[in-house]
């Protein structure tokens, strides 16, 4: 049961090798496979290449597709290649000649690259939701524990006063740069391919300006072979957003293991959240976290993995582009799960909140007290003298004040101009709901 069946049988080796995980990714497309069958039926009655009879018949059929699809039942068969066909299969068994009427004017190429477009607008627009969930929490955290003190680090050696707030409203504002990656990756995903075709167009007069208002897009890829190009190119966007959140998430999720550590024991969360061996009775480990950071790196070779697999490709429709799918459609799922558990987690975490009494942070206090002097009026290289040989002759005693007043420091963490730069960013997504 092949589209392109010209009266003989393909190989069946061939069959399955060139149709990979299609039948099983392809489920992801279902949904709007049939929304892009159904603008396009409308715009091909509009101008006059489906009868005013027919287009309610082939939205009726459609419609039920697609309710199929919603209750989980929609498969694409045996044999049958992939979710286009079995859209146009069950039509033409449902409604006969009709239902062979609604690919005129379209290819599988511009038909799979529209179901990406839709579907890659709606990931992302899931995905940046639960990235702004997860910054709303951060905010929430960072101004909780404005006051729980810490040390910060530099080479990983004892350096300046930090504290949980300044950690949280770090991790916030970094996922405001993430996604302003996952807006721009949405944008270049939000431009309508359908009426390219095999990628040269079409010679019947097709109102692509129409099914773009009807699937929302914010215009159409004008050039049909710029449209048929953005195949890849859309994929690649998208996994560089998701990278770039991965990359804030596995960064703490490494943080958070090393201060679970004992050495540090800066945090640590209720038993049932921690791991088990099965020799050491007293371990409590990070596996969570762990994981998150395996699945974090992971996520971020995924751009690499797509670059390389379009890299040269020739102009032009390829099948290469098929496998483009394995790679990303798995991503976005992952990225949120991974999302859900670092909230899990850290809405469960348990701060520490005298570190800075243990001795042996002591030195994260010498350029407060060099800062002191500067403010006395004593230049700040003889200050910093001072203070440097008080250290090195073990007489330096920490006065223990601090004050960090200037913006975006431990005393003024802004959090409320920092949630300000999420929430414009957030409006980019509304076309997708
Ligand atoms: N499964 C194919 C893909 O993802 C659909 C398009 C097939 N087009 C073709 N010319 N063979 O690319």
């Amino acid at each position: 049961m092949l589209l392109w069946n010209k009266g003989f049988e393909p190989d069946r080796m061939i069959e399955e090798f060139t149709v990979g995980r299609d039948r099983e990714l392809d489920l992801m497309l279902a949904r709007f496979d049939v929304e892009g069958s159904m603008a396009h039926i409308r715009m091909l009655e509009s101008v006059g290449l489906l009868g005013h009879d027919e287009l309610p018949v082939l939205l009726d059929a459609l419609a039920d597709i697609k309710a199929m699809i919603e209750r989980g039942e929609f498969v694409i068969e045996d044999g049958v290649e992939d979710v286009h066909s079995q859209v146009e299969f069950l039509l033409t068994a449902r409604l006969g000649d009709l239902g062979k009427k609604i690919h005129s004017g379209r290819s599988r190429n511009d038909q799979v690259l529209v179901d990406l477009k839709l579907f890659t607008r709606h990931e992302l627009a899931l995905t940046a939701r639960a990235v702004n969930d997860f910054f709303n929490l951060l905010l929430e955290l960072s101004d909780k524990h404005k006051d729980d003190l810490m040390p910060g680090y530099t080479h990983l050696q004892v350096a300046m006063p930090s504290s949980f707030g300044l950690w949280f409203g770090a991790y916030a504002e970094t996922l405001v740069d993430d996604m302003q990656l996952l807006v721009a990756a949405y944008n270049i995903a939000n431009q309508n391919p359908l009426g390219s075709a095999a990628g040269y167009g079409s010679s019947l007069p097709l109102d692509r300006e129409m099914t773009t208002r009807l699937l929302n897009f914010a215009s159409p890829h004008y050039n049909v072979v710029a449209a048929q190009m953005s195949r890849g190119k859309t994929e690649r966007a998208a996994a560089v957003g998701i990278a770039a959140v991965a990359a804030t998430l596995g960064r703490l999720a490494m943080d958070v293991c090393m201060w679970m550590c004992q050495n540090f024991g800066f945090v640590s969360f209720p038993d049932e959240l921690t791991t088990g061996s099965s020799i050491m009775p007293h371990k409590k480990n990070p596996d969570v976290f762990e994981i998150m950071r395996g699945k974090c790196n992971r996520l971020q070779s995924i751009p690499n993995e797509l670059t390389i697999l379009n890299a040269n490709l020739p102009l032009g429709y390829n099948r290469d582009l098929q496998l483009m799918k394995d790679i990303l459609f798995p991503a976005f799922a992952e990225m949120r799960s991974c999302l859900e558990l670092a909230s899990f987690m850290l809405r469960n975490i348990r701060i520490r909140k005298d570190i800075l009494d243990d001795p042996r942070y002591d030195y994260l206090f010498t350029v407060e007290d060099v800062n002191r002097l500067v403010l006395q009026g004593v230049p700040f290289r003889d200050a910093y003298k001072q203070v440097g040989m008080a250290v090195q002759e073990g007489r330096y005693k920490p006065t223990r004040e601090i004050h960090h007043t200037h913006i975006g420091s431990i005393g003024n963490l802004a959090t409320e101009q920092i949630r300000a730069k999420m929430e414009p960013l957030m409006a980019a997504f509304r076309s997708a709901e």
